[in-house]
């Protein structure tokens, strides 16, 4: 514990993780609307994306990314990956019981409660759409709608080389999305946490007829009401401090970074790196980031 731990407890920290840049626009709701509170963001670089791998590997990673935050003290982890929600927020509830999790899945429900036309989309990864709890929010919430899917793994490639607004960026935009307009959906539920960074180019593509739903905002509300009721709120009032790792490159993270949330956020950013171990036995802290 440094200098200032010493003289006054320090505060838990909330933890994020994410496959890569993705939960960086949860991030920015949750320094928003929280933003008191001291933040941990661990991006496994070193893997993304997970949208093509199997639902067991994902999971894997997921549990690992989880260790990592409980072993800095997070007090809450919001699992800001739709990917990884699906695969593993069940075993990630099972192996720490005393810890509360945040996870993400599409938001069908709203979309499918406002839909005028009767047709929505839903964009996640392959494997979002392959786990069960896809299949249950369906199951629930969309009755009598119908849900268009897409997956689009090179919109994630997008956002994870900061290109959100580019023609390449509008081209892949136009070919994943247009046969979704004209199929009439007037809703299209961003169900992947890389998506929001498209969002003006998506919008652009689509026109105003069709609603893009983004489940950020309220997923950093779940958080607050969640920390809320376990008494867990930093109650200083002085803004908390964000850690980032990646178990990629500390450079390019930080690029990126600048490219989604803004310069001025790049540069005083505390980027840090994170390794994995021999055999992706587990996710540390690499010594320079002691
Ligand atoms: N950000 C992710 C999600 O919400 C994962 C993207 C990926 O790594 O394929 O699903």
């Amino acid at each position: 514990m440094g200098e200032a731990g010493s003289l006054q407890a320090r505060a838990r920290p909330v933890g994020l993780l994410d496959s890569g840049v993705g939960g960086l626009s949860v991030l920015r709701e949750v320094r928003a609307q929280l933003p008191a509170e001291d933040v941990i963001y661990v991006a496994d670089q070193g893997h993304v994306p997970y949208g093509p791998r199997s639902i067991e590997q994902v999971r894997e990673f997921t549990v690992k990314l989880a260790r990592f935050l409980i072993a800095q003290d997070a007090k809450l982890i919001v699992v800001a990956c739709n990917t990884a929600s699906a695969a593993a927020l069940y075993t990630l509830r099972e192996l720490f019981p005393d810890v509360p999790f945040v996870g993400m899945e599409p938001a069908v429900k709203p979309a499918a409660h406002e839909t005028q036309t009767g047709t929505i989309g839903v964009i996640a990864t392959e494997a979002t759409f392959q786990g069960e709890l896809y299949a249950s929010v369906v199951g629930r919430f969309a009755q009598g709608v119908e849900v268009i899917t897409a997956a689009c793994p090179e919109f994630v490639l997008l956002a994870e080389a900061g290109e959100t607004d580019s023609p390449a960026a509008h081209e892949a935009i136009r070919r994943r999305l247009l046969p979704l307009a004209e199929a009439g959906i007037d809703q299209l539920v961003l169900g992947c946490t890389h998506f929001p960074f498209l969002k003006p180019a998506i919008q652009a593509v689509l026109g105003p007829g069709v609603t893009v739903v983004d489940p950020s905002a309220a997923v950093a509300r779940q958080a607050g009401r969640v920390l809320e009721a376990r008494g867990l709120l930093n109650p200083g009032a002085r803004p908390g401090h964000v850690t980032y790792y990646t178990s990629g490159e500390v450079a390019a993270f930080r690029r990126v970074l600048g490219a989604l949330l803004g310069e001025p956020v790049a540069r005083g950013a505390d980027v840090r790196a994170a390794c994995w171990t021999e055999g992706d036995a587990a996710l540390a802290a690499a010594p320079s980031a002691l």
